[in-house]
């Protein structure tokens, strides 16, 4: 049996219980690992919460987590190139709130030892988005790129990402994390009223694409007239606004998978030991609830890491 963390009903952090789990043997394609550290998302409150039930229905009891790093226990069949022992780290969809989850191999990579368990944990989701966002947008070297919540743990890793790039960064957070970002190597700006004028005072020659990564404070419209075309904008965050503005939205439903590619950028940056990945906060798992309210918060700088 393994034990998790799950919801039976939709609702607030509260409905969040532990439970006993039975875990079948790997599949062909999967592996076993035991967690030590899961990522907290947007995506697992909102599934909870019930507001994305027709996008994303869940079966109950439903165990949330999209990321995590842990010990591979065992494979299945047609795996090849991991072995039970390897410590891992990657993405999966929902169950990873647990002792023990199923992963496709595909979606893991191996974890350096100079790369801890929690920031392991925070990295699949972020980089994957990363990488997946700047290649969808388009955005070229040389190029002035606007980040819309740029301190949150897409934002952090995406930052990183388009820097590596040799992107101009220009990103949008709260006056307190405004260090933050400028450690990061982007040029923070504040967000609400006199965006656009605030943009334009930090890039004169103007903004060449954007990226929301908040999905409120009407900055689709901004976006499109700092770029100058709703094709050079795209959002994460912004189902129903994209359809609005007849702006792009990026779900990780392209066809290609990018967890490979984006952990392998991941891991260039922390071999050359610059990656950040601050840990907003660290909860054990049993405090999965707490985590969640945390991130329902929405003003985190990085991720929060539940570990097992
Ligand atoms: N489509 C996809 O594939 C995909 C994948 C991953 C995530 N997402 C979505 O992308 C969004 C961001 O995810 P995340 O994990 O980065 O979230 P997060 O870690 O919770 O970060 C949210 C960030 O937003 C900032 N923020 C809040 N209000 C803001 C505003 N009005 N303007 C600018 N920044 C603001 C906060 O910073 P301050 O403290 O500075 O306010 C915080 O750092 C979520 O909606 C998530 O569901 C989508």
């Amino acid at each position: 049996m393994t034990k998790a963390m799950a919801f039976n009903e939709y609702g607030d952090a509260d409905v969040l219980r532990p439970i006993d789990i039975e875990l079948p043997a790997p599949g062909p394609g999967q592996v076993r690992v035991a967690v030590r550290a899961v990522g907290v998302n947007p995506l697992d409150h909102k599934v909870r919460s019930g507001a994305m039930v027709d996008m994303f229905p869940v079966a109950f009891p439903a165990v949330p987590g999209y990321e995590l790093a842990g010990v591979v226990e065992a494979v299945g069949e047609d795996v090849s190139g991991l072995a039970p022992g390897d410590e891992v780290f990657g993405a999966v969809m929902g169950g990873a709130y647990a002792e023990q989850v199923l992963v496709p191999a595909g979606q893991l990579s191996r974890k350096p030892a100079s790369l801890g368990w929690e920031e392991a944990a925070a990295l699949p989701v972020a980089a994957e988005t990363a990488e997946r966002a700047l290649d969808v947008l388009g955005v070229q070297p040389g190029e002035t790129l606007l980040v819309h919540g740029a301190a949150g743990g897409v934002g952090t890793v995406l930052l990183q990402f388009a820097r590596a790039r040799g992107i101009t960064v220009i990103g949008t957070a709260s006056e307190a994390n405004h260090d933050h970002l400028r450690a990061l190597g982007a040029i923070p700006v504040a967000y609400g009223d006199g965006l656009a004028e605030r943009v334009r005072a930090v890039a004169p020659d103007g903004v060449d694409r954007a990226l929301d990564a908040v999905g409120q404070g009407g900055v689709l419209p901004l976006s499109v007239e700092l770029t100058g075309g709703a094709d050079r904008v795209l959002t994460i965050a912004d189902f129903v606004g994209a359809e609005q503005y007849g702006i792009r939205f990026t779900g990780g439903t392209e066809g290609a998978s990018y967890h490979q590619r984006a952990y392998a950028t991941a891991l260039a940056l922390h071999e050359a030991g610059t990656l950040r990945l601050p840990l907003h906060r660290v909860l054990p798992l049993a405090e999965a609830a707490e985590g969640q309210r945390i991130s329902e918060g929405g003003h985190l700088r990085g991720k929060v890491v539940l570990t097992v």
